[in-house]
């Protein structure tokens, strides 16, 4: 029950005022050499340095864990598509012959090809996917991550995606926050009438999910092809009305005035934003919003564009980093993988990068009050990184460097010798 993480060679604390962390605050990281954290009941008692620590009348009575290695607060993924049935490996393998995300979708791919695989699915099946994916963001060093519907598109399987996301929840450590994405593609059965479909969502999924108190926030693919702004306002409106947090996908593939629906609808977050233009950046600033950017599908997709986020900390909007993990644009669990692209593909300092997956991605879900930060009274999720200097994390790639991650003061995972 009480817990000493000692021997820690730099604590990132991320210990600052409350609220997300926007400008130069985005780069304050409160690095502590020499650390201590200790943890009773799930939650963070003390941390600091080491020798203050053990101080601590508690610290006496904890069972003693070495780190010999960095500490920072567990990953916050706030975005992830993680309930689908099928890997997209027809859509990627035609991606290789330079076939663009609008062309496959074009050729019976994209995201309808993943709503047609989770209809078939057994709800059971889709339950041990999710727990064998939680499995692999828990061993990346993430403790909570956001899981969005989208590849259901009609009542039984959108919710039969949230009762997947319930059932898998209650056998892991892994923290799962539920998004309604039923806004995500205008199914086949509506022929395109995005109108028509907004209101069956609103009429027969939107009542239900919050009847079974199913999903915490609504969000919508504002884009061109898929959701107007005006049917974005007026649907995510309607699900705040009802209890349903915004939260929308802005200026993706093209700049189409989702960041203002985003600003108007009092979204916690607006995600993507490749085609942010200043004046967004000014409407997000004032409306509050956390721009969440989500580089690794850039670079799934292989574009050379990615979002601009200098261009956001310059303009004071805080900025969350998540992996968007989902089969079409990024098959990827690791936060790690996106810290390095943000800092090389978005030329984010390592500090910023670091800020922007805990404690910015934590507000992108409104959980910024209990968890993303190391300090006393917040919930013990952190994770341990086998590395001497936190900018190991942002500079190997393609890497794992986690060796144990704790949620709610309990090991979540770590990593087995490698002689038994
Ligand atoms: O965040 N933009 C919409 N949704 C996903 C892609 C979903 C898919 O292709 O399956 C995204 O990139
Ligand atoms: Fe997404």
């Amino acid at each position: 029950m009480i817990l000493l993480l000692a021997n820690i060679k730099q604590l990132l604390t991320f210990r600052g005022p409350s609220g997300p962390r926007a400008g130069r605050a985005q780069g304050e990281i409160g690095l502590v050499k020499n650390a201590a954290v200790l943890m009773k009941n799930g939650r963070v008692t003390a941390a600091g340095k080491e020798r203050e620590v053990l101080r601590h009348p508690l610290a006496k009575k904890a069972r003693v864990v070495e780190a010999n290695g960095i500490v920072l607060p567990a990953f916050v993924d706030s975005h992830t598509h993680a309930v689908f049935a099928e890997p997209r490996l027809r859509d990627f393998s035609l991606r290789t012959q330079g076939v663009s995300y609008a062309g496959i979708r074009a050729r019976g791919g994209g995201i309808i090809s993943s709503v047609k695989a989770v209809r078939r699915q057994a709800p059971a099946n889709m339950v041990s996917q999710l727990l064998e994916r939680a499995e692999r963001f828990l061993e990346c060093g993430t403790a909570t991550i956001e899981v969005k519907t989208g590849y259901g598109l009609d009542k039984k399987s959108e919710l039969k995606m949230l009762e997947a996301v319930r059932a898998a929840a209650s056998r892991t450590r892994l923290e799962m926050v539920p998004t309604l994405l039923a806004a995500h593609a205008v199914p086949p059965e509506f022929k395109g009438d995005s109108g028509k479909y907004l209101r069956y969502v609103l009429d027969e999924i939107v009542p239900a999910v919050v009847a079974g108190d199913l999903a915490q926030f609504a969000d919508i693919f504002c884009e061109r092809g898929y959701f107007t702004p005006e049917e974005s306002r007026s649907y995510l409106n309607a699900c705040l009305r009802r209890g349903l947090v915004p939260k929308i996908h802005a200026e993706q593939l093209s700049n189409y005035g989702g960041a203002w629906v985003g600003v108007k609808t009092g979204a916690v977050s607006a995600d993507h934003l490749d085609y942010a233009l200043p004046r967004d950046i000014r409407d997000l600033r004032r409306g509050g919003v956390v721009a969440t950017l989500l580089p690794v599908s850039n670079f799934f997709l292989g574009l050379s564009r990615y979002p601009d986020a200098r261009a956001f900390i310059a303009g004071c909007v805080p900025v969350a980093l998540a992996t968007d993990f989902n089969p079409g644009t990024a098959p990827c669990w690791n936060m790690q993988m996106v810290l390095s692209a943000a800092c090389t593909h978005m030329k984010m300092t390592p500090e910023e990068a670091l800020c922007a997956a805990t404690i910015n991605g934590a507000h992108a879900l409104g959980a910024g009050d209990w968890t993303g930060t190391i300090e006393p009274g917040k919930q013990a999720d952190l994770a341990v990184f086998d590395a001497s200097d936190y900018r190991e994390l942002c500079y190997y790639f393609g890497a794992n460097l986690n060796k144990l991650t704790i949620k709610k003061g309990k090991t979540a995972y770590r990593k087995r010798d490698l002689i038994a």
